[in-house]
C-alpha cells in the first residue's frame, strides 16, 4: 500500500519545486546510450509543468565521489530530455548556491531546467545538513521520482526533506505500488529468477524469497557458489570462496522452507572468455580444470521455461550468464522467452538485466520494468528505503 503523499495530493501552481530524478544512465562517446530511466520520469515532469509548478531537475551521474569531473556533466542528459519533451531544458554548472538562486527567481511557470550533478559536491552523499539546506533554499517543495537512489541516504534524497515539504513523484508512487504488490500479493505459483555475479550482494532477497515464493530459479556466477557448495569443485569458475557456508546454510533453509530452490543441471562452459569463444555444455559434476561456466546450459533453460510457463507471477533480477560476452547470453535470452511468453504477472529490477531484455527487443512484454537496480533489491528485502521514508506521510 501506498502511503506516502505524492504530486497527485498537492497544488503545485506557482510553487518553485526541486525534484530528484535518478537520470544516473549509461553514456557512449558523450552521448546517452540508454534514456529509460530519462523517460521513465517524463510524466511527473509533465505534470509539475502542465500544473504551473517553475521547475529544477536535480540528478546524480557516476560515481564521481564529491569532484568535479569533465565526463560526468549533466549536459548531454539535459539535451536527450530536451529532445524528448521538445522543449528548451537550461541547464546550470553547479547543484546549488548563488547561480541556481538566481536562475530559479527568474522562471517563469512552465519552465524547466535541470543543475549540475549532484555528487560534483562531497555534502552529497556525506548527506551534510549544510549542503542539504542550500539545496532546498531556492525550492517551495520537493518531489523525489528517483526510486532507483531511495536505497541512498544522500542531500538530495533525504537531507532535503528536513527543510522543505517532500513527496513521491508519480514514477516513485508507481515503482512502490508495483514492488509491493510483488510482495503482499503473490499470483501463485509465484517464480523468483535471480541471477547476476555474486549471492552476497543478495543473501536477504534469497532469504525474503524462499519464504515468499514457490520457486527459486537461481543463474549467473552466484549459481557457481552454490554449486560449489554443495560439493562440485567447478574448475576455474568464478565463485565466492568465502560465501560456501552461507550458501549451504541458505540451501539448508531452502530444504525446510515452502520454496523449491533450482538450481543449474548443466553449464555452458569455456576457457577463455570472449565473444564467440569455444565452449561445451557439461553437468556440474564435470567442471574441472581450466574450464569455467559463464551461462545456464540448455537442459537448464528448458527446465526453468517449463517452471515459468505455469507461473503467474514471476519476478527476476540479474542475468543468467555472462551476456555482454555472446554467445553466453543465450540461457538469459531463452528464459526472457519463457517469462515473455508465459502470460504471468512479471516484475523485472536491475539495469544489467533491463539493458539486456532492451538489446533482446522483449522488454515490451513484461508487465512492470523496475528503473532500480540496488533499490529493487533493497526494497524486495523488506528494508526501508531512507528515500521513501523521507517522503511526507499522507
Ligand atoms: C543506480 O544506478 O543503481 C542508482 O542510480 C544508484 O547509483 P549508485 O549505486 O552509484 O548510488
Amino acid at each position: 500500500m501506498f502511503e506516502k503523499k505524492s504530486v497527485e495530493d498537492i497544488e503545485v501552481k506557482g510553487k518553485k519545486v526541486l525534484m530528484r530524478v535518478d537520470f544516473n544512465v549509461p553514456l557512449e562517446a558523450g552521448q546517452v546510450r540508454d534514456d529509460s530511466r530519462i523517460r521513465a520520469a517524463i510524466p511527473t515532469i509533465e505534470m509539475l509543468l502542465s500544473g504551473g509548478a517553475r521547475l529544477a531537475l536535480a540528478s546524480h551521474l557516476g560515481r564521481p565521489k564529491g569532484q568535479y569531473a569533465e565526463d560526468l556533466v549533466m549536459d548531454p542528459v539535459a539535451e536527450r530530455l530536451s529532445v524528448l519533451l521538445g522543449k528548451k531544458v537550461s541547464k546550470l554548472n553547479s547543484s546549488a548556491g548563488r547561480e541556481v538562486k538566481t536562475a530559479v527567481e527568474q522562471m517563469s511557470e512552465g519552465d524547466l531546467l535541470m543543475l549540475e550533478n549532484l555528487r560534483f559536491e562531497k555534502g552529497e552523499e556525506e548527506n551534510d545538513s549544510a549542503y542539504a539546506r542550500e539545496l532546498a533554499e531556492p525550492f517551495d517543495l520537493f518531489v523525489n521520482d528517483a526510486f532507483g537512489t531511495a536505497h541512498r541516504a544522500h542531500a538530495s534524497t533525504a537531507g532535503v526533506a528536513a527543510y522543505i515539504p517532500a513527496v513521491a513523484g508519480l514514477l516513485m508512487k508507481k515503482e512502490i505500488e508495483e514492488l509491493s504488490n510483488c510482495l503482499e500479493n503473490p499470483q501463485r505459483p509465484m517464480s523468483a529468477i535471480l541471477g547476476g555475479a555474486k549471492v552476497s550482494d543478495k543473501i536477504n532477497v534469497i532469504k525474503r524469497f524462499l519464504t515468499l515464493a514457490d520457486n527459486l530459479l537461481v543463474g549467473g556466477g552466484m549459481a557457481n557458489t552454490f554449486l560449489a557448495a554443495k560439493g562440485h569443485k567447478m574448475g576455474a569458475s568464478f565463485y565466492e570462496k568465502d560465501l560456501l557456508e552461507e550458501a549451504a546454510e541458505l540451501i539448508k533453509e531452502a530444504d525446510e522452507s515452502r520454496c523449491r530452490l533450482m538450481l543449474p543441471v548443466d553449464l555452458a562452459v569455456t576457457k577463455e572468455l570472449k565473444p564467440g569463444s569455444y565452449s561445451e555444455v557439461m553437468a556440474p559434476s564435470d567442471i574441472d580444470g581450466e574450464w569455467k561456466a559463464v551461462d545456464i546450459g540448455p537442459e537448464t533453460a528448458a527446465l526453468y521455461s517449463g517452471q515459468l510457463e505455469q507461473s503467474e507471477m514471476i519476478v527476476w533480477n540479474g542475468p543468467l550468464g555472462v551476456f555482454e560476452v555472446p554467445p553466453f547470453d543465450n540461457g538469459t535470452e531463452i528464459v526472457a522467452e519463457a517469462v515473455a511468453s508465459s502470460g504471468a504477472y512479471s516484475v523485472i529490477g536491475g539495469g544489467d538485466l533491463v539493458a539486456a531484455l532492451e538489446g533482446l527487443g522483449m522488454s515490451g512484454e513484461i508487465s512492470f520494468i523496475s528503473t532500480g537496480g540496488g533499490a529493487t533489491l533493497e526494497f524486495w528485502e523488506g528494508k526501508e528505503l531512507p528515500g521513501i521514508k523521507a517522503l511526507q506521510d499522507k
